[in-house]
């Protein structure tokens, strides 16, 4: 079994795999392809339930989702990402949101969306037993204020960064995923941390790569340019289905061998 201690000390080392999944059978498969860390990012907004951000995304659906994944996944660390306004507004409030993650849905850590208001919230979910994951570059939770834009093209907004990934690992995160950022920031912010960084559309050289799961098998119809899709399940459902509908529309399904006659019953009156 992966743990988030195992994942602290990988820096440098071997690429570390991290995926999302929002459902039980998804992790199960994710899980057995060996992925380090299963992420049930609020990305199921977009990913799973239908929203066009992640905005909507509630405390009870990553806390329901979580618990699916986390009982479909015996080796991988599963990380909870907290939605918008869970953390923040109030440190009791933040740490209870947290604590539910690990203590009713089996998560084995958190994930932050980060700015100067989380680092003394994960100075304290560590102090009191909740591993954090930092998220720092683009963070969709700010798409009201920054769009889905590249960040930290300036040298300013790249300092900020470097300056807040240092802060979180300072403050006890094990490790941070950096978003949408120039590989040449992502590289720096790599070198200077002892914790791993993990990188989506952050270049080759953070110490990990994380993808949503529905852009890796193809399920949906957007993937980011930063993204790779590696298969088409697409279509593959969309191949089943049809030829479900056609079964039953031509007659061919159900065939005898997925029916089952009793006998005497066939003198009701
Ligand atoms: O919600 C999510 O899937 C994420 C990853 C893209 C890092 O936050
Ligand atoms: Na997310």
């Amino acid at each position: 079994m992966t743990t988030v201690r195992a994942i602290e000390t990988m820096a440098g080392d071997d690429p570390i795999t991290m995926l999302t999944a929002y459902d039980a059978p998804t992790a199960a498969l994710v899980d057995a392809a060996g992925v380090d860390l299963i992420l049930v990012g609020d990305s199921m907004g977009n990913a799973a339930l239908g929203y066009d951000s992640t905005l909507p995304v509630t405390v009870e659906e990553v806390r329901s989702r979580t618990a699916a994944v986390a009982r479909a996944t015996s080796d991988a660390v599963v990380v909870a990402d907290m939605p918008f306004l869970s953390v923040g507004v109030d440190e009791a409030q933040s740490i209870d949101h947290c604590g539910r993650m690990l203590k009713e849905a089996d998560a084995d850590a958190v994930k932050l969306e980060c700015g100067p208001h989380t680092v003394e919230l994960t100075k304290r979910l560590v102090e009191l037993g909740v591993p954090v994951m930092a998220h720092l570059g683009l963070t969709p939770q700010q798409v009201k204020q920054t769009g889905y834009l590249r960040q930290g093209t300036s040298k300013a907004e790249a300092q900020e960064i470097l300056d807040l990934a240092r802060a979180h690992e300072e403050a006890g995160a094990f490790s941070v995923v950096l978003e949408h950022v120039p590989a040449n920031l992502a590289a720096q912010v790599t070198e200077e941390l002892a914790i791993p960084t993990v990188g989506i559309g952050a270049g080759p050289d953070c110490d990990g790569q994380v993808l949503v799961v529905n852009d890796v098998v193809g399920l949906g119809d957007s993937v980011p340019p930063f993204a790779k899709q590696f298969g088409d399940v697409q279509s593959a459902m969309m191949e089943a289905i049809g030829s479900y509908v056609e079964a039953v529309e031509s007659g061919t399904f159900p065939a005898e061998e997925h029916s089952h006659v009793e006998p005497d019953l066939d003198e009701l009156y």
